[in-house]
């Protein structure tokens, strides 16, 4: 197993790495301070691991609340499913949330966590590449809004993550390549190196050779880490994390939550900010092939869907995180691993770009 630390003073916590461990009680039980556990996961996960997870909890009162399986179902109204369960079981403010799933279920639970009785500890148990690769790490929670991606959460630490790397086994491939996405994403921010070594094992990563994926995972939660531990809250570089989200995000929500995957609509946005790039003439074509070239080989699409127009795409991209006074920003790059946060861009020149996407 391999350890990692999110280092925020009093709010650090571990990462745990390593096959086999969301069922080892050693790993939780530092991390729950009452008795009171509740278990929050998915249909689809509930019959690989859910036993499992609560064997290793056994020394507690444990309870479950497990909830339809999808994107489309981020919502506020399905979250209340938490409250309730929580409210029911008379759970108080000593009690420990366990997201035990993907993406989905960890930003819905931790935004459980964040909002009940003001705010209890929470544990990720990521079970999918993309969030033992980023969602689970630096604390962002919560849920869709029809009319944007992500609009309503908070920002709450878990008290540490379980990244079960034999759970990937149970994964479908177009899910692993969702998450690979991710993985590239850290690559392209500012890690050139890792980049390189992406595009060199990309073959070995889609095959799922474990030691590959170990490291893949490693590395990643280590450079998310560094940028969480150095802007927690978003004040400043921690928005590089959202490469090809402003794109993605616009896809998500065009096309109709669950239609593209996050990872995937990821993969076609960090080509399109890679495209973008060169338009400004801050990046080399050389570069931009290489990029497609990479999230080509990890199985994702490289172009966005048609049905979303350059017009459509400008409309869902002004509900962005990252509009400040009304003004879009978006992350680009002046070469690989050379990521910045910029508003130095005409809108024309990015209505062109999106026309020619
Ligand atoms: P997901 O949670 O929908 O999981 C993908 C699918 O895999 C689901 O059907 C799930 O039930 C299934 N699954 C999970 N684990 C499995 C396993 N081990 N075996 C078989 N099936 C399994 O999607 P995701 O890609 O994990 O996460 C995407 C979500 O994460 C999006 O909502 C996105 O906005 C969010 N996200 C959040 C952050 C953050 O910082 N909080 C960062 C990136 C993405
Ligand atoms: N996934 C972006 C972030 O955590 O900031």
């Amino acid at each position: 197993m391999r350890t990692l630390k999110v280092d925020l003073g009093e709010r650090a916590y571990p990462i745990f790495i390593g096959p086999d461990l969301l069922g080892d009680t050693s790993l939780y039980a530092p991390h729950i301070h009452g008795q009171q556990v509740m278990v929050v996961t998915n249909e689809t996960v509930a019959p690989l691991y859910l036993e499992r997870v609560e064997n290793a909890l056994s020394g507690y009162r444990v309870a479950r609340v497990v909830l339809p399986d999808g994107e489309k179902y981020k919502t506020l109204d399905i979250l209340d499913r938490i409250y309730s369960a929580l409210l029911e079981n008379r759970f108080d403010r000593r009690c420990t949330l366990v997201a035990l799933g993907g993406g989905v279920i960890g930003d819905m639970a931790g935004f459980a966590a964040a909002s009940y009785q003001r705010g209890v500890n929470f544990i990720q148990v990521p079970t999918t590449l993309l969030s033992q690769v980023d969602s689970s790490v630096g604390g962002k929670t919560g849920v869709n809004h029809p009319l944007g991606k992500n609009m309503i959460g908070a920002f709450h630490q878990p008290q540490c993550v379980i990244a079960d790397t034999a759970a990937l086994n149970t994964l479908p491939d177009r899910e692993l390549s969702a998450g690979l996405a991710e993985v590239i994403k850290y690559g392209l921010i500012n890690d050139p190196e890792f980049f390189d070594w992406l595009a060199s094992n990309m073959t070995s990563l889609v095959a799922r050779d474990p030691a590959a994926l170990i490291y893949a995972i490693e590395r990643s939660c280590a450079d998310k880490a560094t940028v969480v531990a150095a802007d927690e809250l978003e004040a400043g570089q921690r928005a590089l994390l959202n490469l090809g989200h402003t794109f993605g995000h616009a896809i998500e929500t065009g096309m109709g939550y669950g239609a593209w995957l996050h990872g995937e609509a990821v993969g076609a946005g960090m080509c399109m900010a890679a495209a973008f790039s060169q338009r400004l003439g801050w990046m080399t074509q050389g570069d931009v092939d290489r990029i497609v070239e990479v999230i080509g080989a990890a199985g994702l699409p490289t172009a966005p869907p048609a049905e979303v127009t350059a017009e459509r795409f400008l409309e869902l991209m002004a509900v962005d995180k990252k509009v400040m006074d009304g003004q879009l920003r978006l992350v680009l790059m002046h070469g690989i691993g050379k990521a910045v946060v910029t508003s130095d861009f005409n809108m024309d020149s990015l209505r062109q770009s999106l026309d020619a996407a």
